[in-house]
C-alpha cells in the first residue's frame, strides 16, 4: 500500500485515542500506571502536534481556501488550549488523586475532539490539496523528521515548559 501521511496521522490518533482509554480504566492508586500512560500519551502526541504546527499547518493554509483558512485556525487554537491549558493543569495534579482523573479525561476529551475535527473537515480536505504523490512524500519526511534530533529537541522543550507551567500552578 502506497504510503500517505494523512493514513498515518489517522492511525496515530487512533493510537493515543486507546492509551487515554486505558487511562480512564486506572484507579487513583495506580499511580505508576497513571504516569506511564501520560507518558506514552506525550511520547506519542507532542511529536505528531509538533510536526503538524511546523509542516503540515503551514503547507496547508497555503493551499486553503476561506473555509480551509478557518479550520486551518481552529485547529491551531485546540493545539494553543491544550499546550498552554491542558498539559500543564494535568502535571500540576498528583497522579493518585481524582484531580488528576479529571484533568486526564478532559485532556482526552479535547484530543479526541480535535482528532476527529481533523479527520473529517482538514483531512478531507487536504486530500484533495494534496495528490497522492505528495502525501507519500509528506509521510516520508514525517518519519525522517520524528528521528531527528530537531525533533527530539522540540519534544524535550515542549516537556520542560509544561513542567514549568505546572510548577506554577501547583
Ligand atoms: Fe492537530
Ligand atoms: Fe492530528
Amino acid at each position: 500500500m502506497a504510503r500517505d501521511i494523512l493514513k498515518t496521522l489517522q492511525s496515530e490518533h487512533d493510537l493515543v485515542r486507546g492509551l487515554f482509554a486505558e487511562m480512564e480504566e486506572t484507579t487513583d492508586r495506580s499511580k505508576k500506571g497513571r504516569a506511564e500512560l501520560l507518558e506514552q500519551i506525550e511520547a506519542n502526541l507532542l511529536p505528531h502536534a509538533k510536526w503538524e504546527e511546523l509542516v503540515f499547518y503551514p503547507a496547508f493554509k497555503e493551499r486553503a481556501d476561506r473555509e480551509g483558512l478557518k479550520t486551518h485556525a481552529e485547529a491551531v487554537q485546540e493545539h494553543r488550549a491544550v499546550e498552554l491549558t491542558v498539559i500543564p493543569d494535568v502535571h500540576a495534579a498528583a497522579f493518585d488523586t481524582p484531580d488528576f482523573a479529571g484533568r486526564a479525561k478532559v485532556f482526552g476529551e479535547l484530543i479526541d475532539h480535535h482528532a476527529t475535527e481533523e479527520e473529517t473537515t482538514m483531512f478531507k480536505m487536504a486530500r484533495k490539496m494534496f495528490n497522492a504523490q505528495e502525501r507519500a512524500q509528506l509521510d516520508q519526511q514525517y518519519e525522517e523528521w520524528k528521528q531527528s534530533p530537531a525533533a527530539i529537541a522540540v519534544v524535550a522543550k515542549e516537556k520542560a515548559k509544561a513542567g514549568i507551567k505546572a510548577a506554577v500552578r501547583r
